[in-house]
């Protein structure tokens, strides 16, 4: 397995907890908390270990610096839409609100890391790097996930 691969099964589970959670009405609110916090522990693990690991072999190219400074922009707003939910209770229409908008963002974000930064990265990157990085992504996930 790759680098590519990897992120790509990262992405694909968060898809999937976004369509469980969707698909749950609001009588069934303890559900529906289970899949958000594990989408919380997902997206925090796979931010950092793209802000630890792949982000930061890409951004001095050239070709990639814009999408990689843009990327560090998204992931911050995903980060800070969810800081914000944990402020507020899940019963306020806020949080179904903020909810969508954590999707639509996540959403766009892995398509436009699947559909064009992963084939410029892998310009970049040869492919014994991208094996190595796919080992170290998953070392940087369980630490992430025992300090979590
Ligand atoms: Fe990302
Ligand atoms: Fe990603």
């Amino acid at each position: 397995m790759d680098i590519y691969q990897l992120l790509k099964k990262d992405h694909s589970k968060v898809k999937d907890l976004f369509k469980k959670i969707k698909g749950k009405t609001k009588t069934a609110q303890e559900p529906q908390e289970d899949f958000f916090s594990e989408i919380e522990k997902e997206l925090h693990m796979h931010m950092e270990g793209e802000e630890k690991l792949f982000y930061p072999a890409l951004e001095q190219d050239e070709t990639m610096r814009e999408d990689i400074l843009k990327s560090y922009e998204e992931h911050h707003v995903v980060k800070r839409i969810i800081e914000d939910m944990g402020k507020i209770s899940r019963d306020d229409e806020k949080w179904a609100a903020k909810l969508i908008v954590l999707k639509e963002i996540v959403t766009h974000h892995i398509k436009e890391e699947e559909s064009g930064l992963f084939k410029k990265a892998r310009k970049v990157l040869n492919k014994e790097q991208a094996q190595e990085m796919c080992n170290r992504f998953e070392e940087e996930k369980k630490n992430v996930y025992q300090m979590a």
